[in-house]
């Protein structure tokens, strides 16, 4: 049996990508605050992850039957569009926390809890441009996301020198993806955000890239990461 955790199973990328491995035969493990799917092989977890007490007290279930163990981390928040001098230190407290803090305290879990297990594991990290170049008013998001692609490299340095079989680690920019994350960043101010036109415009134009399309390079992901190296993996459509 093949096993994923997705956090963020609840919308956008996670939600599409949960619902395209069900129809390929895993069972999903969705960590969310609010649930939107139902099926006989999807379980879900309710967690705020970007609560630390929660993320403690977190344990993996027991896959004694996994042939194939993923967790993707995908869960994210854009956080208040303000640039320095106008942000707010609780939203960019709650973006560190999840966005950083919680992936990297389920790599911790992963790791530990399956360590011993004799089976294909996969981490996958989903990052964003925003983690390699700086946007104006996303201070939090931007900050987030370079920690986490920074987490990753630590994780795959460890591997390596740890020599740790089985068990690779790989973060992805997924793109420009139609989702209510978007929605939230063309609601944003131009004056907090000299970008947002641009933002605007791909929406208008139709530009932006379907979740659906992402669920499937990330499915294709598990299927080919064997080959590929450890740098950040930069999804490119059709
Ligand atoms: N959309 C883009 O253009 C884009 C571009 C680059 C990277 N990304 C990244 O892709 C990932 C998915 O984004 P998306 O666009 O698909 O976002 P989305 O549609 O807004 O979905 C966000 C998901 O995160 C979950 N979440 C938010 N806060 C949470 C919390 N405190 N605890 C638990 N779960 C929480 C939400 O579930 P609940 O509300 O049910 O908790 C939801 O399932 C994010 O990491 C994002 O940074 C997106």
């Amino acid at each position: 049996m093949n096993y994923a955790f997705i956090t963020g199973a609840s919308s956008g990328i996670g939600k599409e990508t949960a619902l395209l491995l069900l129809n390929q035969g895993w069972t999903i493990y969705g960590l969310s605050r609010s649930r939107s799917i139902t099926h006989q092989a999807y379980r879900h977890i309710e967690i705020n992850l970007a609560e630390l007490n929660a993320m403690n007290a977190f344990r993996f279930p027991a896959v004694e039957d996994a042939g194939h163990i993923v967790l993707i981390n995908n869960a994210g928040r854009l956080g208040k569009v303000a640039g320095f001098g106008f942000a707010d230190a609780g939203d960019l407290d709650e973006s560190i926390r999840l966005n950083l803090l919680a992936p990297m305290v389920l790599m911790n879990q992963f790791v530990a809890s399956f360590e011993k297990k004799q089976v294909e594991k996969l981490i996958i990290n989903i990052s964003s441009g925003a983690g390699s170049f700086p946007i104006d008013g996303w201070p939090g998001y931007c900050a987030s996301k370079a920690g986490l692609d920074m987490a990753t490299r630590v994780l795959q340095t460890e591997i390596k020198i740890k020599k740790i079989s089985q068990l690779r680690a790989l973060y992805v920019a997924p793109g420009i993806v139609d989702t209510p994350m978007q929605r939230l960043i063309r609601q944003s101010g131009e004056t907090s955000f000299s970008r947002q036109g641009q933002f605007v415009d791909m929406h208008k134009k139709g530009t932006l890239i379907p979740p659906e399309k992402v669920a499937i390079k990330i499915t294709e992901l598990i299927s080919n990461y064997r080959s590929l190296p450890d740098d950040k993996i930069e999804f490119k459509y059709e």
